[in-house]
């Protein structure tokens, strides 16, 4: 198979990228190179044919690669709920328009396309059961209504146009090459570098952690047998409450657990997130990295890999880490 694979650049995609090449899959990326793609050093020793560009601005270049492609797989997105609270714009041309634009190079072809979404369009899931595909999207941040709304597309190509188009919803994802704007990123970095964690409220929200090979492997069985038209959830089965996951990774690192800072929450703040996984495990998958086992390999690679993550740490992160904390830390 020739895979184009959209984000291939950013932290998941990266990941799959290589899952891909691995399998002896040939890999086209097509990717914007925002800020989350950290210069498109992910990519730097893997085999695969680059492009630079945006999946809801450059229709004609879009068009170009699916027609030499047999399967599209969209990570494309802007991924930071705290940065679509600050300004939504990119969040709804990328996943809405951006998705549409996809599918419209697939329409008519015989090419196979997977959404990678997120468990979050299910909204809040604190005091319920966990959510399973057939239940409604309700969700709470402008990022997850993005989100919800590119999803959207998925069941009415596949019902229209008859396009081989499946969605996949992960939990929440942690691993190496994570941008350190996102919760363990930050926290480990953070540790390292001796700066406070900045807990959002009481930090007894819940998130369902997923390694992010595992995260892959779900992604690979959708695009090899997922049905059209149908959602999967690919969630770890590993509920934790934040602060936890906060108080682990300082006893990892030895750090003082001082560091540690409750500050003001973030607005609109889910409580949980919790997945139903039985139709993806009933397809053969199951996560295979516990929780203790990521966040010890993860804390590993970011102990080792100072190369990778100071320059982005000292370039545009910098700009959005002083307007998202600084008051809340105190100036
Ligand atoms: P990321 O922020 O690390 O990477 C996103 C990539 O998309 C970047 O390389 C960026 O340059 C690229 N991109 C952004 N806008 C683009 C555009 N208009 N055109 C082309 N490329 C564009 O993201 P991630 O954490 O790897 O997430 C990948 C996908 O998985 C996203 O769709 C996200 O919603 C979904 N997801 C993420 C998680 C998680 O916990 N990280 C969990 C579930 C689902
Ligand atoms: O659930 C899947 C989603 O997980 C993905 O779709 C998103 O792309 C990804 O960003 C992630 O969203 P979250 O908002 O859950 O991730 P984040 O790492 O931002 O936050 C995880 C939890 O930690 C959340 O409850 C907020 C809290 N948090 C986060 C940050 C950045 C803090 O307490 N302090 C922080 O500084």
């Amino acid at each position: 198979m020739r895979v184009l694979v959209t984000g291939g650049a950013g932290f998941i995609g990266s990941h799959f990228v290589k899952r891909l090449v691995a399998a002896g899959e040939e890999v086209v990326v097509l990717d914007k190179l925002t800020y989350a793609a950290a210069d498109g050093v992910n990519l730097k020793d893997v085999e695969h044919e680059f492009h630079q560009g945006d999946i809801a601005k450059d229709q004609a270049l879009v068009a170009e690669l699916v027609a030499r492609c047999d399967a599209v797989v969209n990570f494309a997105a802007e991924t930071h709920v705290d940065r679509s609270i600050l300004s939504a714009t990119d969040f709804g041309d990328t996943e809405f328009l951006g998705t549409r634009v996809l599918l419209e190079g697939v329409r008519g072809k015989d090419v196979r396309f997977v959404q990678v979404s997120t468990d979050e369009v299910y909204g809040d899931r604190s005091g319920g059961k966990p959510a399973a595909e057939s239940d409604p999207v309700w969700p709470s941040s402008p990022y997850s209504v993005a989100k919800a709304a590119g999803d959207m597309w998925i069941p009415a190509y596949a019902r229209t146009f008859g396009v081989n188009a499946s969605i996949t919803r992960g939990s929440n994802t942690y691993g190496p090459n994570q941008y350190p704007e996102k919760l363990i990123p930050l926290f480990v970095t953070n540790a390292l570098e001796g700066e406070p964690l900045p807990l959002y409220g009481d930090g007894r929200q819940i998130r369902d952690w997923l390694y992010v090979e595992d995260h892959c492997a779900g992604i690979e069985l959708v695009l090899r047998e997922g049905v059209p038209g149908e959602a999967y959830n690919v969630g770890g089965g590993e509920e934790r409450e934040n602060i936890d996951v906060a108080t682990e990774i300082l006893a990892l690192l030895g750090a003082d657990p001082a560091l540690l800072r409750h500050v003001e929450d973030r607005p609109g703040h889910d409580r949980r997130y919790a997945l139903d996984t039985t139709k993806l495990r009933t397809l053969g998958w199951a996560p295979t990295v516990g929780f203790e086992d990521g966040l010890q390999a993860t804390v590993d690679w970011y102990r080792d890999r100072r190369d990778w993550w100071e320059p982005i740490k000292s370039g545009e992160f910098r700009a959005y880490y002083e307007r998202q904390y600084a008051a809340r830390l105190g100036g």
